[in-house]
């Protein structure tokens, strides 16, 4: 078997990014951007090691997403970076797998040609995708020159693989060329060498601009949910609350359809806006029914006025229920219900990122909703409990019917549609995540 590694390189400042940190340690999702592309390496069978090349100020950082990683540091240059992993590769290291850190989104078949393209024998290896746009060249006055036929044109990503010895020799004594090197095979290219190429894939995206951060968001979420073929709840036990009717009452049937065991608690099991009684509700649970490794939190209130005539007992219900229900329980169950590996679920709603009129205190509980989502990710990590929050579109419930009188149905969600959406994301593991639940789109 030949000794694949895998160099990330994380020496950059991200100028055109602009952010106070390099872009590669900006916060994606709950975690830093280099953290992905570390992960799917890791745990890729094939990969026998990892060198990453960063800013000294950075490498604790690495060092405890990546314990076993070999850390050196970043050059002024991307290639200064590769040349200094390259030197602290392992002596009997046969291929290397050259990959951008603000790629997070490298997957187990791109690696996978990569390495088997290698072990055909091609001694370079690059990474590229067809160009959806048409690409011209044009000289210095802005007039086109040439344009180039499409057919022929891709763009590369990384990882740039390739046979060690070539790259490194190549490294040591590069060809004379006038075209400044941006990546790693063009050191293979100018020496005349054959560069071979594999599939790359359009969700490998570079974090360039702070406009690749949106795009790496919602690439974060797709990624994140399972295929529903795949959400497998045998033996899991799950807790619902808001399970009486709309998104919850569905939920509950798909998880037991999914082999769960499902505890449902509506308004007439448990008011949520008898906090006093909230310690003494999830004992009980605790006692009758035990540990729980998903809750979902899908009880909601929404009663549309505009505040000035709204009535005290609307404004109290619809801040307890929808905001502070959320927090108490996610207090109470991490104390008496939740342990390594459970997670929770809050629906949010996709209202949350523009307040409108007449459910002002609908829509700012549930933007706080994720606010408090993300940061008690921060706090529960250390535990090994995952918390989300889900957002679901416009969908048909009697709740939205009452509000929204004469609404055109078909413009909305079908329930069982929004349930079955977020069932992918229960049979998923991960933390963090704000989640603008999309239905019918893969
Ligand atoms: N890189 C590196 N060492 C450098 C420059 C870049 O290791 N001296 C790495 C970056 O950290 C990044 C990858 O090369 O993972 C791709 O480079 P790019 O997107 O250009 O990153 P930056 O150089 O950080 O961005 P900018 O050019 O905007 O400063």
């Amino acid at each position: 078997m030949k000794k694949n590694i895998a160099i990330i390189l994380a020496g950059g400042i991200g100028e055109r990014f602009g952010a106070e940190i390099p872009k590669q340690f900006v916060n994606l999702n709950g975690k830093p951007i280099i953290s992905y592309c570390l992960e799917t390496f890791q745990k890729h069978p094939d990969i026998h090691g990892i060198v990453v090349s960063t800013h000294e100020k950075y490498m604790q950082t690495v060092k405890e997403l990546c314990p076993e990683c070999i850390l050196v540091k970043g050059g002024s240059t991307r290639q200064d970076s590769t040349f200094n992993a390259l030197k602290a590769c392992p002596k009997d290291t046969d291929h290397v797998l050259i990959h951008d850190a603000v790629r997070p989104f490298v997957d187990f078949p791109i690696i996978n040609r990569c390495i088997k393209a290698l072990e055909k024998g091609n001694i370079a290896v690059d990474t590229k995708i067809s160009s959806n746009d048409t690409i011209i060249k044009i000289k210095t006055d802005g007039i086109i020159s040439d344009m180039p036929d499409r057919r022929y044109l891709y763009r590369g990503q990384t990882p740039q693989a390739f046979k060690f010895k070539d790259i490194f020799d190549a490294y040591n004594e590069p060809a004379n060329s006038d075209i400044p090197p941006t990546d790693d095979m063009r050191y293979i290219f100018n020496k005349g060498l054959p560069c071979h190429t594999v599939e790359g894939s359009e969700f490998n995206i570079k974090i360039t601009n702070t406009a690749d951060l949106y795009l790496a968001e919602r690439i974060a979420q797709k990624i994140f949910r399972v295929n529903p073929n795949e959400v497998d709840l045998t033996g899991k036990k799950c807790l619902v609350f808001g399970s009486s009717g709309g998104i919850g009452g569905e939920i509950v049937q798909l998880l037991e359809e999914k082999g769960a065991r499902v505890l449902g608690v509506g308004s007439k099991e448990f008011d949520l806006q008898r906090f006093n009684d909230y310690e003494s509700f999830f004992q009980g649970v605790k006692n009758d029914f035990g540990w729980i490794d998903i809750l979902i939190n899908a009880a909601g209130v929404l009663e549309k006025e505009m505040l000035v005539n709204m009535n005290d007992n609307s404004v109290s219900k619809m801040i307890d229920i929808n905001y502070k229900a959320p927090i108490e329980i996610t207090r109470y169950a991490v104390r008496y219900l939740l342990k390594n590996g459970s997670s929770i679920f809050h629906l949010g709603s996709s209202s949350w990122s523009r307040g409108r009129k007449s459910y002002a205190i609908y829509s700012s509980a549930k933007a706080a909703l994720v606010n408090f989502v993300q940061a008690m990710s921060e706090e529960l990590e250390p535990l090994g409990i995952n918390i989300n929050c889900i957002n679901p579109p416009r969908t048909n419930t009697k709740m939205r019917q009452k509000n929204f009188p004469g609404e055109d149905l078909s413009t909305l969600m079908d329930p069982r549609a929004v349930a079955k959406e977020i069932l992918r994301y229960c049979g998923a593991f991960g933390t963090g995540y704000i989640i603008d639940l999309k239905v019918g789109i893969e």
